[in-house]
């Protein structure tokens, strides 16, 4: 079954937003004898980001006939994390949790980078009764670790991985910047990797994310684990109607292969089934570098 995720309603927008509102609402009474008597609606009343995501999701839930998922985007704990529950309240099926943190601080050790996600997703957690995905980076000490303890604050999936956009120096400008480049099928070994080592060790469902272009990716990370496979750079470059051909893909493919179902597809070569457990681990790692052969060695 396919599902929509929108795009993400952030911390900063929902802050920005309700902190505009809140100087807009002062000034109006300091400058304005009437205003004390009701002459600015309440913040609830103004209709701008947050809310025109809200109103997007009521929207798109009445004309789709498949599941929307609403994203949302930070990485710290506070009022802004309510808008989970709106977002539930709007129809969206599930919540989509993206935690986008980039650890600068050399006093935060890795457990309170750690305990901050957790807390995060605890209060969000709190604010729904849907599914909870909670999409992550992989940059964790011990990720198995990590992923236990956020299906222990209520994650029900984890979506493997964030891509972060990592800012690159423009020689010409001597400006630092980010350039948003989509992916290729190459980063989808990372996710694959981890689905793999993950499936059957922690009890969440996975959704990969990265890299994911064709029916064999599809294919690949559903034989490793993965629940959801997700794209996003293929639907920009290929178009709406690009899973639509992934699809026939896949089925094609099972087809020739005598698969009668993606459950039965489904983890088949995840570490905890495969014939050759290492391939997953670092033992592959010294092999690998071993048989390599250089294709433009003379
Ligand atoms: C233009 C663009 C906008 C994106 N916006 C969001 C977003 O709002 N929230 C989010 O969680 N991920 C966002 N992503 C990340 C994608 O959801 C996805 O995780 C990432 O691009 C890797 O998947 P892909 O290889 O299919 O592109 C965005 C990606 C692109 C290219």
């Amino acid at each position: 079954m396919g599902a929509v995720v929108l795009p993400s309603l952030f911390e900063e927008q929902i802050e920005h937003d309700e902190l505009q509102m809140a100087r807009l609402h002062d000034y109006g009474a300091e400058g304005f004898a009437e205003a004390a008597g009701g002459y600015f609606p309440e913040l609830e009343d103004y209709r701008l980001g947050p809310d025109v995501y809200l109103d997007t999701i009521a929207q798109a839930v009445r004309r789709l006939s498949i599941p929307l998922i609403a994203s949302l985007n930070g990485s710290s704990s506070g009022g802004w994390v309510k808008y989970a529950r709106l977002m539930q309240e709007a129809g969206a099926a599930a919540i989509e949790l993206n935690i986008y943190h980039v650890a600068t601080d050399p006093d935060a050790d890795a457990a309170a980078v750690e305990s901050r996600y957790i807390e995060l997703v605890r209060a969000v957690r709190a604010e729904v009764t849907v599914p909870l995905a909670v999409k992550i980076h992989p940059f964790f000490s011990s990720l198995p670790n990590m992923a236990q303890k956020l299906a222990r604050a209520g994650a029900n999936g984890l979506v493997l991985f964030n891509r972060f956009m990592q800012p690159d120096i423009d020689l010409t400008t001597l400006k630092v910047g980010p350039n948003v480049e989509l992916s290729t099928s190459t980063e989808l070994r990372l996710p694959l990797r981890w689905i793999a080592l993950l499936k059957g060790r922690v009890g969440v469902s996975f959704a990969a994310t990265t890299g994911v272009h064709t029916a064999n990716d599809v294919l690949k990370l559903l034989l490793a684990g993965a629940d959801v496979t997700m794209m996003a750079s293929a639907l920009l470059k290929s178009g709406v109607a690009h899973p639509r051909s992934v699809l026939a893909g896949v089925t094609t493919w099972m087809e020739e292969n005598d698969y009668t179902s993606v459950e039965q597809l489904k983890g088949s070569l995840s570490q905890a089934n495969a014939p050759d457990p290492e391939q997953f681990e670092r033992a592959q790692y010294m092999r690998a570098l071993i048989t390599y052969v250089n294709p433009n060695a003379g």
